[in-house]
């Protein structure tokens, strides 16, 4: 198993999940994220308006996956996620030792 964790730009989620659901992902966890990449905050757009800030507001999604998904999976978030612009975001893969479901105890692939 991986997990897939990337930091997106925020109006993106929705077509991220799209996308992840369309090559069937079930799950997947999205968090508020303040984000600081190679701009430092200056020269991003973000809702129309140029952020003076240090960090930009992002999304970050987590998605735990079998590893013949994880190809599959950030091919789909690089194509819905892309704006062709800076900030665009990251993706990141890496190993995940065991995973649960809490209500029936399976294991593993059993349990994404
Ligand atoms: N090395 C890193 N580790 C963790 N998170 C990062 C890293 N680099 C960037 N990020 C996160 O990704 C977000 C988006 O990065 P961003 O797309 O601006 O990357 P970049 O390297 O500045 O490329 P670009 O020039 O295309 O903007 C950042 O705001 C930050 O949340
Ligand atoms: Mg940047």
């Amino acid at each position: 198993m991986k997990m897939v964790m990337a930091i997106i730009k925020p109006h993106k989620l929705d077509d991220v999940r799209e996308a992840l659901t369309a090559i069937g992902v079930e799950g997947l966890t999205a968090s508020e994220a303040r984000g600081y990449g190679r701009q430092k905050g200056h020269t991003e757009i973000y809702r129309g308006a140029e952020y003076a800030i240090t960090f930009v507001p992002k999304v970050k999604i987590e998605i735990v996956l079998p590893d013949n998904l994880v190809e599959n999976a950030v091919e789909a978030i690089e194509n819905a996620a892309r704006v062709g612009k800076i900030g665009d975001g990251k993706i990141f893969v890496y190993d995940v030792n065991s995973a649960v479901r809490i209500r029936t105890g399976e294991r593993d692939d059993e349990a994404l």
